[in-house]
């Protein structure tokens, strides 16, 4: 052999050594965290994934609730070509799981001991026929008002803590040439304030009933007819230009004094923060007029792909997902609380302290429910039966009765 050829072969040998050492864990991540306190929570796993040698290809899909993002997730599941990683949350996960295109991360869940760090509701939602399919990030609860401090207080207003006061809030707020509902007429966004209404008018257990047994009698009672008398009424609190606005936006309204309230989950408290906000004097929250508490998990479900880079990107990415200091970083900017039990709250706003109290007190009540509009409590074609319903009501003029007519026929026909 001449030895230029055994140079050649040498640095080939070289080349292909030096890329193996280079290479190393890899995630494709696909995820809707596109708003201004979602880019910064989302920013802290990529950072702490690159810090670990990790190598992080961003694949955003803006839009809130995930809409888009699962309809992107679809797509590319059908072309064979998956992400390695991907929010998905709830019954979506098993869904996928029963595709048959999740990976199993039992092993880093057993290693790192997730069984012990998680409550046993978190826990469930994260696995799969016993496996462990799923890494969850945090717990947001949706059931908040969330309020600019010197509109109320410019107005004489308080936090209303029933719908009548809210309603009479709206009503002085509306005389005053004030918007009281900060909103974004989009599907998901009707259906977060309408959970919000449903649960304070139905009641925990009306609610549970209602949205995750799917009960009949109580899908067609008076109570669901006052739920959708109560959005008619939201519907008149929300500005002419609502329509297709971005969440994000909303919050903007209530930061900026145009609009008092928003009915939002708490990845709205993510924005004021952002925004340099102080809870208490700049915002307030408040839990939405009733008992329960819904709650929201984000979670990451790994899907199968090959290549051993990838697979290690996925074993990475799990376990940094429930590290302590990156479930406390990450949260401290998402506004939601760590899904781990361990993370001291020290840091964590009164808002934060709130959820976590209000959300120990509802587990030992039996009122701490999954949120259905964000898809924690039905699978797709039911949850979105019930979208469809509520959406279409609240953009026409609709009676309540014709609403709850529709409601309980979308639900059959979803089955
Ligand atoms: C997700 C949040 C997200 C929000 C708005 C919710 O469904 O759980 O993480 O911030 O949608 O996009």
């Amino acid at each position: 052999m001449k030895i230029t050829h055994i140079l050649a072969a040498a640095s080939a040998v070289g080349f292909l050594a030096s890329t193996t050492a280079m290479a190393g864990p890899e995630a494709e991540v696909l995820h809707w965290w596109t708003s201004g306190g979602e880019a910064k929570s989302v920013a802290v796993l990529q950072q702490e994934f690159s810090d670990n040698g990790g190598t992080w290809t961003d694949m955003p899909v803006a839009g809130g609730g995930g809409d888009a993002a699962m309809t992107a997730l679809r797509a590319r599941v059908l072309s064979g070509n998956a992400p390695t990683a991907v929010q998905l949350k709830g019954p979506a996960i098993q869904e996928w799981y029963e595709e048959g295109v999740l990976a199993d991360i039992s092993d880093v869940a057993k290693a790192e001991n997730w069984e012990n760090l998680l409550p046993a509701a978190i826990a469930g939602h994260m696995k799969c026929e016993g496996t462990w399919c799923a890494a969850p990030v945090n717990v947001h609860r949706v059931d908040w008002i969330w309020a600019n401090a010197k509109v109320l207080a410019d107005n004489g207003i308080s936090l209303p803590t029933t719908w009548d006061e809210f309603n009479a809030a709206a009503d002085k707020l509306m005389a005053a040439g004030i918007t009281p509902l900060a909103h974004g007429g989009q599907a998901w966004q009707d259906a977060t304030v309408f959970e919000a209404v449903a649960l304070g008018i139905l009641g925990p257990d009306g609610f549970r009933k209602a949205f995750i047994d799917l009960d009949e009698a109580t899908l067609t009672s008076d109570a669901m007819i006052a739920v959708f008398d109560q959005m008619r009424k939201m519907r008149g609190y929300v500005d002419g230009n609502f329509s297709g606005r971005d969440w994000n936006l909303a919050t903007a309204m209530v930061m900026n004094g145009e609009a008092a309230f928003q009915i939002m989950g708490d990845w709205a408290k993510g924005e004021f923060m952002a925004a340099g906000k102080v809870p208490g004097k700049d915002f307030l929250c408040i839990s939405t007029p009733g008992d329960g508490y819904l709650y929201n998990v984000d979670s990451f479900a790994m899907f199968a792909v090959k290549g051993d880079d990838k697979k290690a990107g996925q074993q990475l990415l799990a376990k940094l997902i429930m590290g302590k200091n990156f479930q406390k970083v990450f949260n401290l900017n998402k506004g939601s609380i760590p899904a781990r039990t361990d993370v001291s709250l020290d840091e964590f706003d009164s808002c934060a302290l709130l959820s976590s109290q209000d959300m120990a007190t509802s587990n030992s009540n039996g009122s701490l429910l999954p949120s259905y509009a964000h898809g924690m409590a039905l699978r797709g074609a039911q949850s979105g039966a019930i979208t469809d319903v509520v959406t279409a009501h609240f953009n026409s003029d609709m009676s309540s009765a014709d609403a709850v007519k529709m409601l309980v026929e979308a639900v059959k026909n979803s089955m």
